[in-house]
């Protein structure tokens, strides 16, 4: 299939779909007028439905889904999330899971250079954020602290905190609650890329110790001898400096770069300062990494490259570090978490894990595009007065535009060359590539942009033809992908497994596809000698005798691919792992000695036909092979960074790194470790006991394509999503058909708390809730209304008759009920309806654990209608039903990057949909602890009982 760019088919289809979710106001009509149809993406390129099933147009995203696409779509290493069962389940005790989970760990240790840190999942970069937050405040050194510091230009997320802390007046002030006014520090923006400068060691000195007598006089004569630059940075250190004396504040919340505000960079020098006067201070310091994460840079997290350091050349640890977008899933990083890992979506955790692995594999790709299109930009800049200050590093780049209105017309007219990017700050136009952009993909970029440049400054329009050469394969990758999860739950045999891997070679490539085996193996010797010598130099090529061993052991796979005359392009090796104990580090491994594993000695195809992907078909049909046969693992070694490719394809595979060898590899070339993977080729179907999406214990391959890619539903929506929701709403009371959809349980509170909020006009901002309810607990407002804070302006109550006295003051915005819904008659809710509303109060039901046991809504078999309710299906998926009459439509109010998450949202229909007795594993959890910490009951929760009522 070739790649066509979007036009008018594919936008005249998505204009006729969308109108059917905005009938009624039934959701806010905001999206993209495209439709995504997402098995036939393929690395830059979104492919959008047209109405012929088969002939997509495609949209070249030099956004990257807003930054969260690392890889590209339909990545190869993200196919590994299907390989999974725990990704199909929600099972976060899954054992595999957990190891996931750990090797998770050591990865983001190891790119923080800091073993101590643990990660905490959550759903989303404001989640992230406001998960810190709460940490810090709870741990606050300053028991009056309550305040948090932030930067004039920062972005840090829509719910409230994040919200009061990012910068920008429009999107900020519609709901500021008086009272929760974040400090906004001056940002020393240097506008270009050059933010690494030589620190002078007085410098760090100086702000190692804000309290010595001779600061002030120091740092006067850092201000006698500063440039512009450096004194907008000192102006902003004594700004916050004064600040900090006051001791009310208890965190600080910095990008490293700023992204939203308009890719605003900052000095190393500027950060040291910065780290160092607020750990004097004692105040907790959060890089929100949420967008720079995951290899934005050309390090893994961009504030790596400050290499902060205090005058002893140690390491400076900020107490925080936040990650959403490439990470898939929300993740606080810090050294001592108050709780870990209760509301997150396990899919996610694995998609994010694949990505992190692939990306870091891939940091000289990412060096190499940045070259490339640094080159571009700055060819670009040099012909146009009007746009000024390139900036690129890694694959981030953006420039500005003299007149701040030139960037409307930069924005109308993007769909027409094919092309998505954003505006952000004033007058800035920020791009995001990902590493599956290739110069032709990134020559057409700036031709589009100059052409754009054409028509608004010389009113010259001149049509651009543009076909590139990739070519769409992704459905190949879903055909193996059902069929190796097939194999993994036992429903295939081993003929009908190589059957299927000969009619793939034949038909794709016109290849046979062999067994090689104790029989034909002197017939292949020589040739296969003679592929490694044409492959390899000596000191990599596999000894003979290797092949041989598993060539004459019935127990291993040996499998070759001929050409039409009979020629061997391909072979792909693995044996039984016992006859390799002298491969180093494989007798270290888990699962050495058990009987059903194999070892990976080799797979290589003859460098002509390479680059179509057979040698990745061939590792599949192997694996595909090996799982049908009944082996349980395979282990193999990839060289770091010289083998990443290969360890991309064992990513797509489901491979877990196991360990990592230092100094492996006994020669002088760079990148000397080695990775030991697993590839698990059996499902365990361990029992499920707790789960973050409703229980579905089959894998549904319709909802693989959302599984493989989460794409930011702000944007756009594809089909299933649109006709699931529409199911929500045929179960929910006509009075709440109006819709936000959340990522998580506390941005279903957020987003219906603004809604009421912005349409009240801000009159109130007071919540109540009764005692022992609960709403969540990973942000501020979640969190007060749990029970678990005292943050917001809020009351609690235990009794009708303790809500009606508080009612009666007319002070209160809404009343949230939640859990407790049930302890309640009819009766009593329907008289705490009106005593609200009487008073001018709203009423919101969290019907979340209804739900879960009923599949059906409260509100609506109770026939009792709140002015706005919400469920919380699971992980990354919550929808908020609303009353026209608090529904806030206007587009772009609500949105965050997510939105929620398609695939959870499949599972909930299927859920939904499943006979009556198939139920949610849905727990009331008493203090239960294990290796995968769950401490959250201590902290939140109901406080008397003890028990905490899980909905993730
Ligand atoms: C730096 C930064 N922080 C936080 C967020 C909020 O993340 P989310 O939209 O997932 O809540 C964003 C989103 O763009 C971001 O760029």
């Amino acid at each position: 299939m070739e790649i066509n760019l979007i036009g008018k088919n594919s936008h005249e289809h998505a204009k006729e779909k969308l109108a059917t979710m905005y009938k009624d106001n039934f959701t806010s009509a905001e999206k993209k007028e495209y439709i995504p149809h997402h098995k036939f993406s393929q690395g830059a390129y979104l492919a959008m439905e047209t109405r012929d099933e088969n002939s997509p147009e495609f949209l070249l995203d030099a956004a990257s889904q807003i930054a969260t696409l690392g890889l590209g779509f339909n990545a190869t290493a993200l196919f590994g999330t299907t390989m999974h069962e725990s990704a199909w389940t929600g099972n976060y005790l899954d054992s595999t899971f957990i190891e996931i989970a750990e090797s998770f760990k050591t990865l983001l240790r190891e790119k923080a250079s800091n073993d101590k840190l643990t990660p905490v999942f959550v759903n989303s970069g404001a989640e992230a954020n406001e998960a810190a937050l709460i940490m810090a405040y709870m741990k606050r050194a300053h028991t009056g602290a309550n305040k948090i510091i932030a930067f004039e230009g920062s972005f840090h997320g829509r719910f409230l905190s994040t919200l009061f802390s990012t910068w920008n007046p429009s999107k900020r002030e519609p709901y500021q609650i008086e009272g929760h006014e974040t400090t906004f520090i001056d940002y020393p923006e240097t506008k270009n890329d050059q933010f690494i400068l030589d620190i002078d060691p007085e410098w760090i000195r100086l702000w190692e110790n804000p309290f010595s007598p001779s600061f002030e006089a120091n740092l006067k004569e850092f201000e006698s001898k500063a440039d512009d630059l450096l004194k907008s940075e000192i102006a902003s250190l004594k700004q916050l400096h004064e600040v900090l004396k006051e001791n009310t504040h208890f965190a600080i919340l910095v990008e490293p770069m700023q992204c939203e505000g308009g890719d605003r960079y900052s000095t190393n020098r500027f950060h040291v300062a910065l780290n160092l006067i607020v750990k004097s201070y004692q105040v907790a310091l959060i890089y929100d990494e949420v967008q720079t994460g995951f290899g934005l840079g050309r390090d893994f997290f961009w504030h790596r490259t400050f290499d902060l350091k205090d005058s002893q050349g140690n390491q400076i640890n900020p107490e925080y570090i936040t990650c959403a977008k490439k990470a898939q899933s929300g993740i606080v990083l810090t050294q001592d978490p108050c709780w870990e890992n209760n509301e997150f979506q396990t899919s996610s955790v694995i998609r994010g894990y694949y990505q992190a692995i692939a990306i870091d594999q891939l940091r000289y790709k990412i060096a190499t595009i940045e070259e490339y299109t640094r080159n571009k930009l700055n060819q670009l800049i040099s012909k146009w007065d009007q746009l000024s200050s390139p900036r690129c590093f890694g694959v981030a780049f953006a420039f500005d535009l003299s007149d701040a209105k030139d960037i409307a017309p930069f924005i109308s007219n993007r769909f027409d060359l094919g092309l998505l990017y954003y505006q952000a700050g004033d007058n800035t136009l920020r791009f995001r590539l990902n590493t599956a952009w290739t110069n032709e993909d990134i020559d057409y970029l700036f031709d589009a942009i100059n052409e754009i440049a054409n028509r608004i400054y010389k009113g010259e329009t001149n049509k651009l033809e543009y076909t590139p050469k990739t070519k769409v394969n992704s459905p190949n990758e879903y055909l193996w992908h059902a069929k190796l999860v097939e194999a993994f739950s036992g429903n295939l045999q081993d003929k009908a497994a190589f059957s299927f891997a000969q009619k793939f070679f034949n038909e794709e490539f016109n290849l046979e596809l062999i067994k090689i085996d104790g029989e034909n193996f002197d017939y292949y010797k020589h040739k296969i000698e003679e592929i490694q010598r044409h492959t390899y130099e000596p000191t990599r090529q596999t000894s003979i005798e290797k092949f041989e061993k598993i060539a004459h052991c019935k127990d291993s796979i040996a499998l070759a691919l001929l050409s039409e005359t009979r020629q061997l392009v391909g072979i792909s090796f693995a044996g039984k792992i016992t006859h390799f104990p002298h491969e180093s580090g494989l007798r270290l491994v888990k699962y050495f000695n058990s009987p059903k594993t194999l070892y990976m000695l080799d797979t290589t195809i003859i460098n002509m036909e390479q680059s179509q992907g057979m040698g990745k078909y061939l590792k599949y049909a192997l694996t595909l092979i090996a799982s049908a046969n009944g082996n349980e693992y395979i282990y193999g070694r990839n060289r770091d960074i010289h083998a990443g490719a290969m360890l991309s394809i064992n990513c797509s595979l489901g491979a877990i790194i196991e360990m990592k060898l230092k100094e492996n590899y006994l020669d002088d070339e760079e990148h000397r470790d080695v990775i030991i993977y697993r590839q698990n080729l059996r499902w365990s179907n361990e029992e499920l006991k707790y789960s973050t999406s409703p229980i579905l214990n089959a894998a549904s391959f319709e909802s693989m394509p959302t599984l493989v890619n989460k794409i930011c539903l702000s944007n756009f929506i594809d089909e299933s999503f649109m006709a699931n929701l529409k199911r929500f709403k045929d179960i929910a009371p006509k009075e709440l058909q109006h819709f936000f959809t959340a990522s998580g349980h506390s941005e279903c509170v957020e987003k219906i708390f603004k809604s009421i909020l912005i349409k009240n006009q801000k009159e109130r901002t007071k919540v109540i809730s009764f005692n022992h309810d609960y709403f969540g607990k990973q942000s501020f407002m979640s969190a007060t209304l749990s029970g678990v804070l005292d943050f917001y302006p809020n009351s609690k109550v235990d009794t009708i008759g303790q809500l009606k006295e508080k009612l009666a003051t007319k002070d209160y915005l809404a009343l949230f009920i939640g859990d407790l819904l049930v302890n309640f008659t009819n009766e009593e809710l329907k008289e705490i309806i009106k005593i609200a509303h009487d008073n001018g109060t709203k009423v919101v039901f969290n019907e979340s654990v209804y739900f879960h046991n009923k599949k059906k809504l409260f509100s609506k078999d109770h026939g009792i209608i709140p002015d706005a309710s919400y469920i919380h299906i699971a992980g990354q998926i919550g929808i908020c039903m609303l009353q026209e009459e608090v529904y806030e439509s206007r587009p772009l109010m609500m949105i965050s990057t997510w939105d929620g998450d398609a695939y959870a949202l499949s599972q909930a229909v299927s859920y939904l949909e499943s006979p009556a007795d198939a139920k949610k594993e849905f727990k009331i959890i008493n203090d239960t602890s294990y290796a995968f910490t769950l401490k959250a009951p201590s902290i939140f929760g109901n406080q008397t009982s003890k028990k905490w009522y899980f909905t993730c």
